[in-house]
């Protein structure tokens, strides 16, 4: 059973049936490695902000990671049934209260508060997700955003589309290609009529943020580029600003902006999704309080980021307090020429254990309730996954580096469902023993046993 009460961060809060947080998650709740002087987090935190300076915009870095659904969720417009509020992708501390998923959870208050033209915002984020070398449950967005006031910029009749157009000209050009085959009005898009917009007031918010954000993923990527070639003697490390860089705008869809893009990135042979941004949804700017304002916002992970401007390939040393990987980036911060690539620790040995089961007959839902296994049955966000995934990390923590389910299939005679997961286990900083390794796998087949109800095979 959940204890009564748990305290998060310095707060105290009362648990209900939908408290899910393990207590590693909790320990890791104020850390806050986006403000943690020389760690890669801080220092992509502080490369972002040089783009958007004050005062034009304001820095918030302190939030309290504890949040209501109200502000997650509801506040933006997220559906009732959104997959995003189930218990297998959110840490819950009761019915109301969760640990935020996005920073968009702070725009609300921060476009109330906020006095001045835009804001920064930067923390700690929660989600239940895939255990591997790229998904950490806690991990670091930044949320940005830039508004116009029609009272005080508007031309008469209050349009402030010039004066949006008049910002964008103080904005340099970068003169990388960028493929943008979504403005903000074509044929195939439903959702141009969004209210209290005018077609030219969409138009130039739309050309401002894409402007803006290509120019700080420009200056990002030219630093990673840069370190990643330094340490690279075959790479001519003396290469322009931006050479080879491409960028492209997909189209894409959120519940508080639209229009919605995503801007892409091809970096080593792949296109990097980088950040979601849009057009702020009125009704957002509206129940914030200043009606009169129209504006943009992103949102933009920053661990990926750090992972790749530093090269670290595995997100946990994010949150190694091993001297052998913070001392690698002490004085960066001081001066961003230092940005070098990380030189890793030497690999300990992986040790891979299979774990076999059968899910439990009768599918439950995915609220509480239904007893300990609440996510089996539940389609696309269901079948235990997160749980699983869950429970390993709460036993072996930063000691297993990947779980992979490696095998399912439904019985043709009895139609019980099987599943296969795969864990890696390999710690960054020693070589385990045979006994740890062995203890912590009968610990984890127990769990899933008692935990998730499943018929170990
Ligand atoms: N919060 C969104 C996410 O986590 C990103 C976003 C922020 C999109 C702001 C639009 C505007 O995916």
């Amino acid at each position: 059973p959940p204890p009564p009460e748990v305290t998060i961060d310095g707060h105290t809060y009362k648990t209900d049936a939908w408290f899910n947080t393990p207590v590693n998650v909790i320990a890791a709740a104020g850390r806050r490695l986006h403000l943690q002087p020389d760690h890669p987090v801080a220092i992509t935190r502080q490369i972002i902000e040089a783009k958007f300076p004050a005062p034009t915009f304001k820095y918030h870095n302190s939030l309290h990671p504890v949040v209501s659904t109200f502000q997650n969720f509801d506040s933006l417009g997220f559906a009732p049934d959104h997959p995003g509020r189930s218990r297998s992708d959110t840490y819950y501390v009761n019915k109301d209260t969760l640990l935020r998923t996005h920073t968009s959870a702070h725009e609300l208050e921060t476009f109330r508060a906020n006095a001045s033209q835009g804001f920064l915002l930067s923390a700690d984020v929660y989600r239940r997700d895939e255990v591997d070398r790229t998904h950490y449950p806690v991990f670091h967005q930044m949320e940005g955003a830039r508004v116009w006031d029609r009272t005080t910029e508007g031309d008469d009749s209050g349009d402030l589309a010039a004066a949006i157009l008049k910002d964008l000209a103080t904005l340099p050009e970068h003169g990388i290609p960028v493929d943008d085959p979504s403005p903000a009005f074509h044929a195939g898009n439903p959702r141009q009529e969004e209210a209290g917009h005018s077609a030219a007031e969409v138009e130039a918010l739309g050309r401002h943020l894409k402007r803006s954000l290509e120019l700080m993923v420009v200056d990002v990527f030219t630093r990673a580029k840069a370190a990643a070639a330094a340490a690279d003697a075959d790479t001519d490390a003396s290469a322009g600003a931006g050479d080879g860089l491409r960028m492209r705008w997909v189209e894409a869809f959120f519940p508080f902006t639209s229009p919605s893009w995503e801007l892409e990135v091809f970096y080593e042979g792949d296109w990097l999704e980088v950040l979601g941004c849009g057009i702020s949804k009125q009704p957002i700017l509206d129940a914030a309080g200043v009606p009169s304002q129209i504006g943009w916002a992103f949102g933009i992970g920053l661990d990926r980021i750090a992972m790749l401007l530093f090269q670290i390939t595995d997100i946990r040393l994010f949150w190694s307090t091993d001297e052998r990987f913070l001392g690698q980036f002490r004085g960066v911060s001081a001066d961003l020429r230092k940005l070098a690539r990380f030189v890793p620790f030497s690999k300990h040995p992986a040790c891979y254990k299979d774990v076999s089961f059968w899910l439990p007959e009768t599918a439950a839902d995915t609220g509480p309730g239904a007893g300990a296994s609440t996510n089996f049955g539940s389609s696309e966000h269901g079948d235990g996954h997160n749980d699983v995934m869950e429970i390993i990390r709460s036993i072996a923590g930063d000691r297993v580096e990947d779980v992979k389910l490696i095998d399912s299939f439904t019985h043709p005679k009895t139609k019980r469902r099987s599943r296969c997961y795969r864990i890696n286990y390999r710690s960054l900083e020693r070589t385990l023993t045979n006994a740890e390794t062995n203890e912590m796998q009968a610990q984890v087949v127990a769990a899933l046993a008692s935990q998730l109800g499943v018929v170990i095979r």
